[in-house]
């Protein structure tokens, strides 16, 4: 209702996680080439973590965009809440592949052939799991078993598990030190600074359409970031109602004030209470940029003869548990 006053063309606080409107910081753009880095070299697990609101979801939209621009095959599970029969139905399903079977194990067999044949090809499979701090154990045991066929040195399905900070506690329980010790990559999403809170919403503004005239002053950028903590979504919320609230006053310019009142009725409470989810003042982890889009290395081009022996040993050792864990199917495979 309020664009026409402010000559946008969009709401330019939608809390939806678009990917036009991705404000690369320092800290994502690491965190981005931590994941097509992973991607790239076929490391197996990555993991992406970071406090609620800071942008995994954004992130990761991005880096499907970019997978999907060079026809790498993906597939996005943002309802973690499934079991283990959705979940490989779900996978498949957005993996494209036909999947016709009643049976887990069968399902499982045909999506670790249809593996195989893309690793022949030489391209890979992404795997990218939103929310999965809330993955029960019994299924992140699943996702850990599907990235058993593989070569020597090579996964042929990547794994990106992306959730808020609780993920990391889950895997440091004991029983799932197997899959703790298999994540080759990790990165983190932080909380924005004064600076880049300033620079974030001045971005959205300009996406959104606007002449670059000023509409929140400094003062009020201020008082955003200390109220929102830098934390992009809560930044979003203020913002929204600072030009709704603007709008009804009639007032083109947001001011410290507006934003005081409107932060008081938001009633924000202390869910940004952030001392301890603030960046480290050291760099984090460094990878080596990834400066070409996600493409499967040479090595993996048409694998190798031995790679490839690998690979099938590893899909007939597991079609071979498969079937022993699955009295059904071994009296199917004997008759
Ligand atoms: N770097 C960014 N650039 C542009 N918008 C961002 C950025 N980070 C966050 N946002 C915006 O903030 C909101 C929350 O982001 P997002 O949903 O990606 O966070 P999240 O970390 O996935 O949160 P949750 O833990 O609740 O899933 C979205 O509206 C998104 O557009
Ligand atoms: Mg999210």
């Amino acid at each position: 209702m309020y664009k026409k006053f402010f000559g946008l063309r969009a709401n330019p606080f939608s809390v939806s996680p678009d990917p036009r409107y991705l404000f690369l910081t320092r800290h994502m753009q690491e965190a981005l080439d931590c994941l097509t880095y992973g991607i790239q070299s076929r490391k197996g697990f990555v993991l992406l973590t970071g406090e609620v609101g800071t942008g995994k979801t954004t992130l990761i939209n991005m880096l499907l965009e970019l997978l999907r621009e060079q026809q790498v095959a993906t597939a996005f599970i943002f309802n973690s809440r499934l079991d283990k029969q959705q979940f490989l139905d779900y996978m498949m399903a957005d993996f494209d592949i036909p999947h016709d079977s009643k049976s887990r194990s069968q399902g499982l067999i045909q999506f670790y052939n249809w593996l195989l044949d893309r690793f022949r090809a030489g391209e890979t499979a992404v795997l990218i799991v939103d929310e999965a701090q809330n993955l029960s154990e019994e299924l992140l045991e699943e996702i850990r078993m599907m990235t058993n066929v593989e070569t020597s040195t090579e996964k042929l399905l990547q794994i990106l598990l992306v959730g808020q900070p609780e993920l990391d506690q889950k895997l440091k329980q004991p029983q799932l030190r197997q899959l703790r010790q298999r994540i080759a990559l990790r990165a983190r999403t932080y909380p924005l600074s004064l600076e880049e809170t300033k620079a974030y919403v001045n971005q959205r503004l300009r996406i959104a359409g606007s002449s670059g005239r000023q509409i929140f002053d400094p003062a009020s950028l201020a008082a955003i970031y200390h109220y929102a903590n830098g934390i992009p979504r809560v930044v979003n919320l203020i913002c929204e109602h600072c030009l709704v609230s603007a709008f009804a006053d009639q007032q083109k310019v947001v001011h410290v004030d507006a934003v005081d009142a409107v932060v008081r009725d938001l009633d924000l409470g202390d869910e940004n209470a952030l001392a301890d989810i603030a960046p480290p003042v050291s760099p984090v982890r460094r990878v080596p940029p990834a400066p070409a889009p996600p493409r499967p290395p040479a090595s993996a081009a048409p694998g190798s003869k031995s790679d490839l022996r690998e690979a099938l040993k590893s899909l007939t050792d597991l079609a071979d548990r498969l079937r022993e864990s699955e009295p059904d199917l071994r009296k199917k495979t004997k008759s």
